[in-house]
């Protein structure tokens, strides 16, 4: 079969995407500097780095250590906050045709309700991935998605401020002893999909100083250490609910590594780190995924979708 012929066109929930390929949350900001490699409307949407409310200037350097297939980051939400977001980054991404999922935080349940009612007299966005993989400042710094009823929270005020009218998909944390358990509560509280996964924390000693090497002390592990993780994650979570559509990342460089996360149950795939490295990474993923899916006689990737659980494995 010619590669040309598989429809790699995909869905979350009701928003519908040409190609299969996301850039993930944070690794290509707003999308300009990978437009310089490649026109944005080629790849799914562009997932934009988590904003907040007000502007913020992220944690102290060092912020990133190269770490065994892998790196640590504490950049922390920097950002110009959700209005300049709104004015200047939507526009300009929708100028270029780009599918645009925007990905908020907040440090408060009621900051992410602000949000929502920002974006809901937005124009043009595709979906909100809610990034609950954050501090809580209510709650003793716990991130929000550690924890089942905070989850619901966060993902109950958006869903009441957005209505039925834009999908919204929960971002988790794989730190978390049962993802399946908070998988749950962001359902019932009516998140549409969800994103998986966000980093793993971790953290490097400095053996000259002989104290941790990141400002910020602890610091989010991604590239292709945390891709296993990722897999057992999409595999769990579309195990427990075969019906929601799951965006996943994690480590994903290649076609062969994203085939791996939409045979595990992933309808779309983020491609985060690789990108730093190689700004095309997007691009040869999204080819060579096709190729793989014709190679293996899928004539649309939603055959593909969570094939690992077919036949009672
Ligand atoms: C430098 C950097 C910044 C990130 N910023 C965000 C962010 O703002 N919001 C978010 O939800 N995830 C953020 N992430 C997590 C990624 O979106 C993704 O979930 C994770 O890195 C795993 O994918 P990867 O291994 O392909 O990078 C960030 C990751 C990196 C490396």
């Amino acid at each position: 079969m010619s590669n040309s012929s598989v429809d790699i066109s995909t869905t979350l929930a009701s928003a519908w995407f040409p190609a299969p390929i996301f850039t993930a949350s944070g690794c290509a900001s707003s999308g300009k500097e990978l437009a310089q490699f490649f026109p944005l409307k080629d790849i799914g949407a562009v997932v934009t780095k988590s904003v907040m409310n007000k502007p913020r200037h992220g944690r102290p350097t060092p912020r990133m250590a190269e770490t065994p297939s892998g790196m640590l980051n504490s950049i922390g939400l920097q950002g110009p906050g959700i209005d300049a977001f709104l004015a200047n980054d939507v526009p300009w991404l929708l100028s270029q045709n780009a599918r645009v999922i925007v990905s908020i935080a907040g440090e408060t349940v009621d900051e992410y309700a602000v949000l929502a009612r920002k974006i809901r007299s937005t124009a043009g966005i595709s979906a909100i991935e809610v990034n609950i993989s954050c501090p809580n400042v209510e709650n003793r710094g716990m991130v929000f998605a550690a924890d089942c009823d905070t989850t619901a929270r966060v993902i109950d005020g958006v869903r009441k401020v957005i209505g039925g009218e834009i999908p919204i998909l929960a971002k988790l944390t794989p730190d978390v002893t049962d993802i399946v358990s908070v998988a749950r509560s962001a359902v019932d509280a009516g998140a549409d999909g969800l994103a998986l996964i966000n980093t793993v924390l971790g953290m490097v000693i400095n053996l000259d100083t002989m104290k941790p090497h990141l400002g910020g002390r602890t610091g989010g592990l991604s590239g292709p250490a945390i891709r296993p993780v990722a897999v057992r994650a999409i595999y769990q979570v579309r195990d427990a609910f075969p019906q929601i559509p799951i965006l996943g990342m994690g480590g994903v460089a290649s076609g062969r590594d994203a085939l791996e996360l939409i045979l595990a149950g992933a309808s779309g795939v983020s491609v985060g780190t690789a990108s730093f490295g190689n700004p095309t990474a997007i691009i040869s993923v999204q080819n060579e995924l096709r190729e793989l899916l014709a190679q293996r006689g899928f004539t649309a990737l939603s055959q593909a979708v969570g094939y690992a659980h077919r036949n009672g494995n």
